[in-house]
C-alpha cells in the first residue's frame, strides 16, 4: 500500500538550502483510499472591474446563456484589451477579501491559503510529463500562504510565445462572452448574435471557498465563468456555477485522448472551488463553434475510467496533494515568525523565511529555504 515516503533529506539537513524531496506516487496501481476532499462551502465573493480594481460584491458575474452555435470566436479580437500581466498581483484579492469576512471565518489556522490554480497544478502534477513549476511558501500568524513563483526565464519564455498564443487564448474568452449575459443584463449591441460584449480580461469574478483535504484546513479563490440563475438574480450558490473550456473538435482517436486528458485539469479547477457543470465548446480551426457539450465534474472521474486506457485517476492526485501539503505544513509553519519571534510592542513584525516548492515533471516536488522577507 502507497504511503508517502518520509521526505528525503541528505546529510546536511540543516544546511538552509538542501532540499526535502517528495517523490510521485505510483500512478497505475492500486493505493489505499485517499484523503477525502471536503465539499468546499463559499465565504466571500468579489468583482474585478474593467479597471482591475476591486469591488467586494458580485458586479462581474455572468448569467450561463449558450452561445449559438456557429458563432465564430474570432469576432473582436482586434478589440480586445488585455489584463498586464507584468503586474503581478500575488495573494493580494485573496487577502483583501478575507479581511473584509473578518477574523477568523475564512481561513483555518494550521492551513493553507492560495490560489485555486496553485493547489490544481500541485493535484495534477502526478500525471504531468512536460511542464514544471514553482511556488513560493511562506508562514504567517499560523497559516501557509503558497503563490505561483515565476522565474525570469519562464516568464521570458511565455513573451515570446505569447503572439502565436494570442488568437487561441483569445477563442477562448470570445466563447465566454458568446455564452454569458453580464450583471446589468443589456445584451451588448452587436451586428452580431449572442455576443455577450467585448473581451475584457482584467474583469474577474472570483469565489472565495472554505475547504480541506484530509485534515488540512483550505481556504482558496478563484475564478468562477458563470451562473445558472436568472439575469439579474442575485449569487445563486456554489451549486449552480459553470466553468467554460473551448477545445478544437474531436476528429480522431488521438484527439479524443489529448481531451480524456484536458478533462484532468478541468475536473480539479472545478472540483476544488464546487464548480459542479462544465460546459466545452467545440470549435473548429477557424473558430467556428461546431457543438457544444455539458460534463458533470463530479462524474468525469468516472468516465475516464471507463475508457479502456485510463489516462489518469483521482487516488494519486488526492494522495499527491495531501503529502506536499503535509510537507508545508510540517516545515514551513514552524517558521511562522510570530511562533519564532514572539511580537514585542516595540519592534515590528520579524522577517519571515521564505520557502521554494519546485516541481520537476515525472520526478516529484522539492522544498527548500531561499531566504527571508521582512
Ligand atoms: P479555454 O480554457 O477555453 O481555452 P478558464 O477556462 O480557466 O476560465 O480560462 C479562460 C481562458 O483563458 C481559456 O479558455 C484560455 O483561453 C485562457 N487561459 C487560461 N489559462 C491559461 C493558460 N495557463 N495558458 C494560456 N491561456 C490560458
Ligand atoms: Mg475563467
Ligand atoms: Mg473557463
Amino acid at each position: 500500500a502507497y504511503r508517502p515516503p518520509p521526505p528525503r533529506q541528505s546529510a546536511e539537513a540543516s544546511s538552509s538550502s538542501t532540499p526535502l524531496f517528495l517523490p510521485l506516487p505510483p500512478l497505475f496501481q492500486p493505493l489505499p483510499p485517499p484523503p477525502p476532499y471536503h465539499s468546499p462551502t463559499l465565504i466571500s465573493t468579489y468583482s474585478h472591474s474593467p479597471d482591475r480594481s476591486i469591488v467586494h460584491d458580485d458586479t462581474s458575474m455572468a448569467y450561463y446563456r449558450p452561445a449559438p452555435m456557429g458563432c465564430d470566436l474570432k469576432y473582436g479580437f482586434e478589440r480586445r484589451i488585455e489584463r498586464d500581466e507584468e503586474v503581478e498581483e500575488h495573494l493580494d484579492g485573496l487577502c483583501e477579501a478575507l479581511q473584509t469576512v473578518g477574523e477568523g471565518r475564512g481561513e483555518r489556522k494550521g492551513g493553507v491559503i492560495t490560489w485555486r490554480g496553485m493547489i490544481t497544478r500541485i493535484m495534477t502534477a502526478p500525471f504531468e510529463d512536460r511542464d514544471g513549476w514553482e511556488m513560493t511558501a511562506i508562514a504567517l500568524d499560523g497559516s501557509v500562504y503558497l503563490e505561483e513563483h515565476d522565474p525570469p526565464e519562464s516568464k521570458a519564455n511565455r513573451r515570446k510565445q505569447q503572439s502565436s498564443w494570442a488568437l487561441p487564448t483569445y477563442m477562448g474568452y470570445a466563447f465566454e462572452s458568446f455564452s454569458t449575459v453580464s450583471r446589468d443584463g443589456e445584451e451588448a449591441e452587436s451586428e452580431v448574435e449572442g455576443w455577450g460584449g467585448d473581451v475584457n480580461t482584467n474583469v474577474q469574478w472570483c469565489n472565495v471557498v472554505r475547504s480541506a483535504i484530509g485534515e488540512i484546513p483550505l481556504c482558496l479563490g478563484g475564478e468562477v465563468d458563470c451562473v445558472r440563475a436568472e439575469i439579474g438574480s442575485p449569487h445563486p450558490g456554489l451549486e449552480r456555477t459553470v466553468e467554460l473550456k473551448t477545445n478544437k473538435v474531436i476528429e480522431n482517436e488521438r484527439q479524443d485522448a489529448v481531451f480524456h486528458k484536458k478533462l484532468l485539469k478541468h475536473w480539479a479547477q472545478s472540483w476544488l472551488l464546487g464548480v459542479p457543470e462544465i460546459q466545452v465548446g467545440f470549435r473548429d480551426d477557424a473558430g467556428i463553434v461546431k457543438s457544444q457539450k455539458g460534463f458533470e465534474t463530479e462524474s468525469i472521474p468516472r468516465l475516464i475510467a471507463s475508457l479502456p486506457h485510463p489516462p489518469w485517476s483521482t487516488p494519486p492526485t488526492l494522495h499527491f496533494l495531501h503529502a506536499v501539503l503535509s510537507l508545508l505544513l510540517t516545515h514551513v509553519l514552524p517558521t511562522d515568525p510570530l511562533l519564532t519571534h514572539p511580537q514585542n510592542p516595540s519592534s515590528d513584525l520579524p522577517p519571515a523565511t521564505v520557502w521554494r516548492l519546485r516541481f520537476v515533471p515525472r520526478k516529484g516536488c522539492e522544498l527548500y529555504k531561499v531566504g527571508e522577507v521582512g
